[in-house]
């Protein structure tokens, strides 16, 4: 089994991405920790723990940082609603939130670690980033970051920026120059990481109550994303499953492709802060320290999604 971190915010499709890792057995998810981005802190860890609690799985949930390192926390309440997941409400979760902090959770889980440990990361990179300001060590009980932000050739929150970097530039910043090996699932491939309208009714002809709640999380996204008019024309009858990248990328890495670039990340740009900076032919001549992703099996991608909708619902 791969052993994982799941550092989220959710947030709609953080919520899919958690839904595809607790259907997988060859993953080990050791810890996740919620970060501000989509919502607020006390929002996100709270979604977490009723997801995880109504996926019946028993996983540490620890609390992460309040606000982004430098910068006031700007949420999305236009795309994932006031709570974070559209309209659904799931059960009164059961499970508690971890009596450690997400910083002091994530150093004991990687420092205990006989071995490397994958981090999946689909939020702001605040917990992340703040965790290896202060403890650079535990980089080597890293493998890699699975993550999902940050767009090569255009963003969603700005020109050049996508939300998660958006909303923490510092943190990712902190993390792109680490040295540790980063996948990332930008906007580049995640815009082809789409679910339609058919895909959707298929989910919810499962006839499950996850699917019930999957299917009116997605609608809600689509409705939004319609009268928000945030997006170009074609993402009016579909859904970006963003977050769902980082999780798959790590079971199925051959459904993606990719470039190794030197990328930075642009922390006060007057028109670009919070862009990921690509170099793309490599202009720079700067080691590479991420592998850009480009390309997705799309069939194989949303397959892999149903196949865990299904699974998952059955329990
Ligand atoms: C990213 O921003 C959030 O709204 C999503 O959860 C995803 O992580 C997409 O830009
Ligand atoms: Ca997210």
């Amino acid at each position: 089994k791969i052993p994982v971190i799941i550092d989220c915010d959710p947030g709609i499709d953080d919520v899919m991405a958690l839904l595809l890792a607790f259907s997988r057995d060859d993953l080990d998810i050791k810890l996740i920790t919620t970060e501000p981005g989509n919502q607020t802190q006390e929002k996100t860890i709270y979604n977490a723990r009723a997801f995880t609690s109504y996926m019946k799985q028993n996983i540490e949930i620890a609390r992460g940082l309040k606000e982004p390192l430098f910068r006031e926390l700007e949420v999305a309440n236009d795309v994932h609603g006031e709570s974070g997941l559209g309209e659904v409400i799931f059960p009164e979760p059961d499970l508690f939130e971890s009596d450690r902090t997400a910083l002091n959770a994530l150093i004991a889980v990687l420092t205990e670690s006989e071995e490397p440990i994958v981090l999946i990361a689909t939020g702001p990179l605040t917990n992340i980033g703040a965790l290896l300001l202060a403890h650079p060590e535990v980089k080597e009980k890293i493998s890699y970051i699975s993550y999902m932000g940050g767009a090569a050739v255009s963003g969603n929150m700005s020109p050049f920026a996508e939300f998660n970097v958006y909303v923490d530039p510092h943190a990712a910043d902190i993390v792109f120059r680490s040295g540790i090996p980063i996948i990332m699932s930008g906007l580049d491939v995640t815009h082809k990481a789409y679910i339609n309208m058919e895909e959707l009714n298929q989910i919810e002809s499962m006839d499950t109550d996850l699917s019930q709640k999957i299917g009116a999380m997605l609608r809600f996204y689509i409705l939004n994303a319609k009268n928000n008019d945030f997006q170009e024309t074609d993402f009016e009858n579909s859904f970006r499953l963003h977050d769902l990248c980082a999780v798959s990328y790590v079971v199925t890495p051959e459904l993606f492709e990719g470039k190794n670039c030197f990328v930075a990340v642009e922390t006060e740009g007057r028109h670009t802060a919070g862009a990921t900076v690509v170099d793309y032919m490599h202009r720079s001549g700067k080691p590479h320290n991420v592998k850009v992703l480009h390309s997705v099996n799309r069939g194989a991608f949303v397959n892999q999604f149903m196949e865990a909708v299904a699974k998952m619902g059955r329990q």
